[in-house]
């Protein structure tokens, strides 16, 4: 049995996992870690890292930043394979995360669902396509949400820009320049509200004609269940950094 650690366990997210590991054959909860115990689980809570005294087999992290650095010093301590779901690092961030992985085995992805993955690589083939086309993502969620864009949004336009030979800017703040639109921009914008549980379109403007691209989630399940579907796949394997693509 493959015992799991969740980070940021009181979360939306955090919660949802558990209920995806409980519904898993050969993986369970181990415990958690949250800077809340509310007491309403049923694998134990550690507060304070410090005091984790259970070593998982696997991390599937789903909380902020600061957590998921917290989480992975006790991970290369223990060369413990990790799961990161986390989104709103900061470039350097990445850069850190990217450093752990040379020492034990580390999953990242902005978005976990299968989908939105072969939606990144539909855009990317789409953009080659159109190469004279304006392109602009807009994504939408929940009110709670503390990062924009969203990873997801990134992770759509990192996969165009890679098509297009990096050669494109991110423009996430049109309204306080007055000046056109460049051709070398993708356009990023941020809805927030309700209960939204992820929705991002790409869109690609012609001459006279759009094209657009939609994905939307209406359950945190679909999240949930592709981290552990993660944590199964790195939990053997080497150092190194993985996503999606080396999943499917
Ligand atoms: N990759 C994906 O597919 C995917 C999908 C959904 C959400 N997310 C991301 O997952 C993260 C969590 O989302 P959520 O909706 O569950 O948020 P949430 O706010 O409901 O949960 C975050 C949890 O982290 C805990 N936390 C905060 N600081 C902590 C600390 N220092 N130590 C330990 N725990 C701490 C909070 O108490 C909370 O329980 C966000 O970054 C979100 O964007 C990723």
């Amino acid at each position: 049995m493959i015992k799991v650690l969740i980070n940021g366990c009181n979360g939306k997210m955090g919660q949802e996992v558990s209920k995806a590991v409980f519904q898993t054959p050969d993986i369970e909860v181990l415990c958690g870690v949250d800077r809340i115990d509310t007491g309403d689980n049923t694998f134990p809570v550690f507060t304070d890292i410090e005091n984790i005294n259970l070593i998982p087999d696997v991390i599937i992290d789903f909380s902020l930043p600061v957590a998921t650095f917290n989480i992975l010093k006790f991970a290369e301590k223990h060369k413990i394979p990790t799961v990161i779901a986390t989104t709103g690092f900061s470039d350097d961030e990445i850069k850190e995360i990217e450093n752990y992985s040379h020492s034990f085995p580390i999953f990242r992805s902005a978005n976990m669902s299968y989908e939105i993955n072969l939606m990144a690589r539909i855009v990317d083939e789409l953009a080659k396509k159109l190469p004279d086309s304006d392109i602009e993502i807009v994504e939408t969620h929940h009110n709670r949400k503390v990062d924009s864009p969203s990873g997801t949004a990134l992770l759509l336009a990192d996969s165009i820009n890679n098509a297009l030979n990096n050669t494109m800017e991110y423009e996430y703040n049109r309204h306080e320049k007055h000046e056109k639109r460049k051709k070398n921009e993708i356009g990023i914008h941020s809805i927030r509200g309700g209960n939204e549980v992820g929705k991002h379109s790409v869109i690609f403007f012609g001459n006279d004609e759009s094209l657009t691209i939609t994905h939307n989630v209406n359950s945190r399940a679909v999240f949930a269940n592709g981290s552990v579907k993660a944590a199964l796949f790195v939990v053997h394997k080497d150092a190194g950094l993985y996503n999606m693509n080396d999943m499917f």
